[in-house]
């Protein structure tokens, strides 16, 4: 996985709670024996994020139903489908898929497996039943259709929950699992899984995924994870406001139903248009205090200080008020010295102060999705395209998970969303310029 300074010191302090007096080799072993099983599966469950929904992303799938799902339904001749959610967490995707298998009209012999790394998460998806409010997002049609009251909860019907199954797998080990025939899956969603993952990981994930499809099945991926390198047993299938990969008929050759049309690496990028930055200007005193309060911040953390959740150095045993002071005025600080790049900016501040200034504010807030942004524009400009995409895509699973919060002096978090995931996708669609 990869983590930055902030995620690595909360999983640090988590770890520091697990450990109870074991050193950190004795913990490894404990972990490693038959007997810490409980104890990995515990520490998985602590450090896994397992932010999920009904209906996920709308736009995407009001894509999939029509580019993707009834194309193949139609294809398939009553073929019943096989489908997989890989990291499926707590079983909202599975279900949606379920739902959306029924609304197609493929065989009722169609089925969908959840796999995920966390056996919590798995034991609360096998029930498929959820909360009201969990249903806010399910058109009302599959809404009445699909569900039945149980208890104070709404369980997925009989009918549909029969065609799920789970079970535990780690993207990391082999082998993946098969569908019964072995042929492969038609379709694998993979959606805010491999954002978490180093780019060497996130590479060799998708091309095992992409082994465990049929030719001519699809691999979804949320729209925050574009491939920068396309492997090429995949081609990018490109929709109104959606991409899907599928894998070529023969791989490698090319030979898919239609000819691959986006393959390979990332190449530089144009300077990138900056009319969607604002460019309010910050008061001067505001601009000083802002690098001085933000430096000391920085630089002031020493030996028995820690980063709070949301990234404010703070020392360790504050109560939660405390800690809620400091993170307050982290963001304070963060906000002031996004400004000040912000005001940088068009007084022609060098790009390096620039980037010294946005690591700083994102120390103070890692969810800063502005600051984030701003930074992968940087970074592009400065010829340096795949480290742009990654901050592109952490902005954007910042703002879809709802960790972000709104800055002054810039676009609204809607507004700010739809740029990120435009500026993802442009490069993904360098990425596949040969
Ligand atoms: C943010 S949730 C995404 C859930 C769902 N796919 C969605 O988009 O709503 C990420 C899930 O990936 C799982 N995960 C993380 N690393 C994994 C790995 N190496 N193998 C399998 N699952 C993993 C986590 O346990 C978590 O449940």
């Amino acid at each position: 996985m990869a983590l930055s300074g902030p995620q690595i010191r909360r999983l640090d302090d988590r770890l520091a709670e697990r450990c109870r007096g074991l050193t950190p080799h004795q913990y490894l072993a404990f972990l490693k024996s038959p007997s810490g099983a409980a104890e990995l599966e515990g520490l998985i469950s602590a450090v896994v994020v397992n932010k999920t929904d009904l209906f996920r992303d709308e736009v995407q799938l009001a894509d999939f139903r029509e580019h993707v799902l009834a194309p193949l339904v139609a294809r398939a001749g009553g073929r019943p489908l096989r489908l997989w959610s890989a990291g499926c967490s707590t079983g909202e995707e599975v279900a949606t898929l379920l739902m959306l298998l029924a609304e197609s009209g493929a065989s009722p012999g169609s089925t969908v497996l959840g796999t995920d790394i966390s056996e919590a998460a798995l034991r609360r998806a096998n029930s498929l039943s959820f909360t009201a409010e969990q249903l806010r997002r399910v058109p009302a049609g599959p809404r009445e259709r699909y569900f039945m009251s149980k208890g104070s909860r709404l369980a997925l019907v009989s009918a549909l929950r029969e065609r799920a199954s789970f079970q535990v797998h780690n993207l990391m080990d082999a082998p993946y699992p098969r569908p019964p025939e072995e042929r492969g899956f038609d379709i694998v969603f993979c959606r805010n899984v491999l954002i978490y993952f180093t780019v060497e990981s996130f590479h060799r994930t998708v091309a095992a995924l992409a082994d465990s499809l049929v030719p001519g099945g699809t691999l979804v991926l949320s729209s925050s994870e574009p491939l920068l390198q396309v492997p090429p047993s995949l081609r990018v299938e490109r929709t109104a406001s959606a991409f899907f990969h599928v894998r070529v008929e023969g791989r490698g050759s090319g030979e898919g139903t239609s000819p691959p049309r986006e393959t390979g690496t990332a190449r530089v990028e144009p300077r990138p248009q900056q009319d969607s930055v604002a460019r309010t200007p910050v008061p001067r005193a505001s601009r000083s205090e802002a690098r001085a309060m933000a430096e000391d911040a920085s630089e002031a953390a020493g030996p028995g200080r820690t980063l709070s959740a949301r990234g404010a150095r703070t020392p360790q045993g504050l109560d939660d008020a405390q800690l809620a002071q400091a993170s307050a005025a982290a963001f304070t600080e963060a906000d002031l010295l996004f400004a000040c790049v912000l005001d940088g900016a068009s007084s022609g501040a060098s790009d390096a102060a620039a980037e010294r200034d946005l690591r700083r504010c994102l120390l103070l807030d890692p969810d800063h999705a502005a600051a984030r942004y701003l930074l992968g524009l940087l970074l592009e400009q400065c010829r340096r395209p795949l480290e742009a995409a990654v901050e592109y895509r952490r902005a954007l699973v910042s703002l879809e998970e709802g960790r972000s919060r709104p800055v002054p002096f810039f676009l609204n978090p809607s507004r700010l969303r739809v740029a990120c995931a435009h500026a993802a996708g442009r490069l993904e669609s360098l990425g596949g310029a040969r």
